[in-house]
């Protein structure tokens, strides 16, 4: 699978050495242009560098990891017909306030899925910290794998995304559409946490809407 990535900081870049490690060819981006990333490739073997539009056009699928303020920026064409891996969170310190985030009226990955038009929008990778896919990759079959949630409104596009994560490493637990995807968003006890499959299941399935865990309580 070709996978552009857009964004090359902690988790793009962390994505792109498991995906290269499962043998998939790999393009990663910033919003500084190729000639400001070769230092971005020290350790990653084999990773093709380009600007963003160039990630999203190599890609069949694209992973998404910028800062979420930046997300209204990109232009909606590069991601027509692609299937979008969000692995965004939404932090107001850093990223200014979304009045619509921070009353609960939506998700993350809705507001992602509305800018993109034309794309398809699959959550995933938000909710594992970057040093954390490195060093808690698994092969299929392993007891305690550890589970990551997934959610989309796409059934073909989930599927597709359940499967490359065992080949990276990890099961899947889905958690819903994408406005069920606020169960494991920032602050939700299924954020970051390292859990197996029927942990993550029980970590998603108490969330509450509107009850958000203390800051860096997820952190190991
Ligand atoms: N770090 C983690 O462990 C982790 C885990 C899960 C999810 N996330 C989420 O993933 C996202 C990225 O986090 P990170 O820690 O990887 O960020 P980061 O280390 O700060 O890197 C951000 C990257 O995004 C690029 N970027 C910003 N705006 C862009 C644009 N318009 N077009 C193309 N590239 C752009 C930056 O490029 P320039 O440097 O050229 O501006 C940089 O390469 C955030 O939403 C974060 O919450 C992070």
């Amino acid at each position: 699978m070709r996978i552009g990535i857009v964004g090359a900081g902690f988790i793009g870049r962390a994505v792109a050495q498991i995906a290269l490690a499962a043998g998939h060819e790999v393009m990663l981006s910033n919003s500084r242009g190729p000639k400001t990333m070769s230092s971005v490739l020290a350790g990653i073997t084999g990773c093709q560098i380009g600007t963003a539009e160039q990630a999203t056009q190599f890609a069949d699928v694209v992973l998404l990891a910028i800062p979420y303020e930046h997300i209204p920026s990109l232009p909606s064409a590069w991601f027509e017909g692609k299937i979008v891996l969000d692995a965004n969170n939404y932090y107001p310190d850093r990223d200014g306030h979304i009045a619509v985030l921070d009353t609960f009226q939506t998700t993350t990955s809705r507001l992602l899925a509305e800018h993109l038009q034309g794309a398809t929008v699959v959550k995933v990778f938000n909710a594992i910290l970057a040093a954390d896919l490195l060093t808690d990759a698994r092969p299929h079959g392993s007891s305690e794998r550890r589970a990551l949630p997934v959610a989309a409104d796409d059934a073909d596009a989930k599927a597709l995304v359940v499967g490359l994560l065992d080949e990276l490493g990890f099961d899947a637990v889905d958690a819903g559409g994408l406005d069920e995807s606020w169960r494991f968003e920032r602050a939700k006890p299924a954020y970051c946490a390292p859990l197996d499959k029927s942990g993550l299941e029980i970590a998603l399935a108490a969330a509450e809407r509107e009850v958000e865990l203390p800051l860096g309580s997820w952190r190991r």
